[in-house]
């Protein structure tokens, strides 16, 4: 337990989702006073410490969490559509319930606020998902609170969908795949989020300690399955024809994921590196869980 921090009270929003798990264990860790929002109480159970206060709320329903934020210095939000299916927009979620979390806070007399957005998000604004997310950076920059904006890569939580292909017995990838990131572990990235509430950064771009090419992650989750290294190349014209034909013919709550996913599959994404989690090793597990439960 590290005894020298500063005692504050935070507030965390997204505690029930991967990011936000590991934010409220490392608050834990840190023996800081956590209040935490959450929308389904069975999520929460992990995370009944004494010092955590549990707040029934919807954070796209500003009336819920009035009045849950007096006394709290900083806010830290994760709040986000990923894989959620509630039939909300990106403008809803992302945008309008972090200014929800915003406006309490301003009332409420919060120092500081704390916002994961993404890796690149200033030069990506033309993508539904990034449009809602710089639409809040934009007020949260503007609205006078201390603020650190958090620009993380890709978490390994995604690069679960590598192993899955992998399992399949291919794995496929646009172009030669030569386009380089360095996805982060969520417990890697919790620690800068709760480390920005004392920084004075106001922007913080980060990414884990391996830099891999596209190439290199498929190889890596085809050798953790035992499978044949069998890679097939999309070329680009397909990923861009796919891009087309979903903005032309669904709506955003369909298209969005997909077309972050499409744009950045297309171009380097390398941070500065942090953390001591590997992929190989992030990979091995999962397939030792997957393994676990196939077999009993
Ligand atoms: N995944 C990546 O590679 C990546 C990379 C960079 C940045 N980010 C961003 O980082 C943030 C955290 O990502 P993550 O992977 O931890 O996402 P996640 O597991 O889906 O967690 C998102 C959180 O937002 C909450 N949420 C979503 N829709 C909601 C709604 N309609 N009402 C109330 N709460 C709602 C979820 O609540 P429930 O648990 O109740 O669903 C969850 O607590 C997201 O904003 C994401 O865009 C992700």
């Amino acid at each position: 337990m590290k005894n020298n921090e500063i005692k504050k009270t935070v507030l965390l929003a997204g505690a029930t989702g991967y990011l936000g798990k590991y934010i409220a264990k490392e608050l834990i860790y840190r023996n800081i006073n956590t209040k935490i929002i959450i929308r389904n109480l069975v999520k929460a159970i992990p995370l009944a410490y004494d010092f955590v206060e549990i707040i029934p709320a919807e954070v796209t329903r500003p009336e819920t969490i009035k009045g849950h934020f007096a006394g709290v210095d900083t806010v830290i939000s994760t709040v986000g559509i990923t894989r959620q299916r509630d039939g909300l927009t990106y403008m809803a979620v992302d945008y309008r319930a972090n200014m929800n979390l915003l406006e309490e806070a301003k009332k409420a007399g919060v120092k500081k606020f704390i916002y994961v957005s993404v890796i690149n998000g200033q030069l990506h604004r033309n993508l539904k998902l990034v449009e809602a997310k710089e639409a809040f950076v934009d007020k949260l920059k503007a609205s006078g609170l201390e603020y650190t904006i958090i620009r993380p890569n890709g978490f390994f939580s995604d690069m679960r969908d590598f192993l899955k292909m992998a399992e399949k017995g291919s794995v496929y990838i646009f172009g030669k795949g030569k386009k380089k990131f360095n996805p982060i572990h969520g417990a890697d990235l919790a620690q800068v989020c709760v480390d920005a509430i004392n920084s004075n950064q106001n922007e913080i771009v980060v990414g884990g300690p391996d830099i891999l090419t596209h190439y290199e992650v498929a190889e890596m989750a085809l050798l953790t399955s035992g499978k044949p290294i069998n890679i097939i190349h999309v070329p680009h014209w397909v990923r861009k024809s796919i891009l087309w034909i979903m903005r032309t013919f669904t709506s955003s709550k369909t298209y969005g994921p997909i077309e972050f996913f499409l744009t950045l599959m297309a171009e380097d994404a390398i941070a500065p590196r942090y953390g001591s989690h590997r992929l190989s090793l992030f990979f091995q597990n999962e397939m030792d869980t997957i393994k676990k439960r196939t077999n009993g």
